[in-house]
């Protein structure tokens, strides 16, 4: 397949035929949120799969089927994909759901009802290697060149939902207040039973520390990678391909160290400070 057939350009954002349609996206449009639904909004590669594996466990209390029976795709399914047409009627509520959606295009039902957020944030440097591997694995995608060159076209937003920053510009603008709650891959990966605490309270849970910390052992990076329902092994090879990249690659902060040049890293953050100038958010992460 050649790159033009593998993408199309929808809302402005470049995404992939395999998964994303013209009904798909209808089909988001028209989804009917309920109040106690809750779902997990990323930029693609910050910790979207994490959420799918965390979010079950927590409403439920630490019940393990949904995770070793169910693929996290339908598990958790993305609000814009093809796949949730087919599973929507079989999700028990409260329903968790995830989405890579800026926020303009969260559909009208969700304005109206009570749905929770949870935006997960990811270091861009460190998204962005975990983008430029998993295009290499996902033959959904098209090839992202050298680094170098998928460096350019991540800043240039041709990439898989456009640019990184009208993705988190968009959604640092809501006016969710308690409806959203906003968290780091980077704190996850430093404390998950903290974090899990946080979501667990964000979401009205009481959960014991007994519960949190057999979640925290079920969604830790090893754990995850090992289970079936989550690892990706079930998909074909000829759409993801674990002899180039795994999905789950390394699971750790600050890997654009091993990636970036001097020069790279200067280009990338001139670029994103330049983009990100006036906004009344920080970031959370230095970008030197
Ligand atoms: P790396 O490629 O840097 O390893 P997404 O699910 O949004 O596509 O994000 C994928 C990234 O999240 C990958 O990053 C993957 O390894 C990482 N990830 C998934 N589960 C994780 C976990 N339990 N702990 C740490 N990182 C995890």
């Amino acid at each position: 397949m050649s790159s033009i057939e593998k993408m199309f350009m929808l809302y402005g954002l470049p995404l992939p035929r395999e998964t994303h349609s013209v009904d798909s996206l209808k089909f988001a449009q028209d989804f009917k949120f309920k109040d106690d639904d809750v779902v997990a909004v990323t930029y693609p590669k910050s910790g979207t799969i994490w959420m799918q594996e965390i979010l079950p466990l927590v409403l439920n209390g630490g019940d393990l089927t949904p995770i070793h029976t169910i693929p996290n795709w339908d598990r958790v399914p993305w609000l814009e994909e093809k796949r949730l047409a087919v599973v929507v009627d079989q999700l028990a509520s409260p329903r968790a759901l995830v989405s890579h959606f800026p926020y303009h295009l969260m559909p009208p039902s969700f304005s109206t009802s009570k749905a929770k957020v949870i935006y997960v944030m990811r270091n861009p440097k460190d998204l962005m290697v975990s983008s430029y591997y998993f295009h290499q694995m996902a033959e959904f995608l098209e090839d992202p060149g050298t680094f170098d060159e998928f460096m350019d076209k991540f800043l240039e937003g041709k990439v898989l939902f456009g640019k990184w920053t009208d993705h988190i510009k968009s959604w640092t603008k809501t006016e969710l207040g308690d409806r959203i709650m906003f968290i780091t891959y980077e704190d996850m990966v430093q404390d998950l039973p903290a974090a899990l605490r946080r979501i667990s309270s964000f979401l009205g849970r009481n959960l014991s520390e007994e519960v949190i910390q057999k979640i925290a052992e079920h969604c830790s990076f090893k754990t995850m990678k090992s289970n079936r329902m989550s690892n990706f092994s079930l998909v074909p090879k000829v759409y993801m391909d674990n002899d180039k990249s795994h999905f789950f690659r390394k699971g750790i902060t600050g890997d654009w160290k091993n990636h970036f040049s001097s020069e790279q890293l200067a280009r990338f953050t001139s670029v994103i400070r330049k983009e990100l100038e006036g906004e009344s958010f920080s970031l959370p992460w230095s970008m030197d």
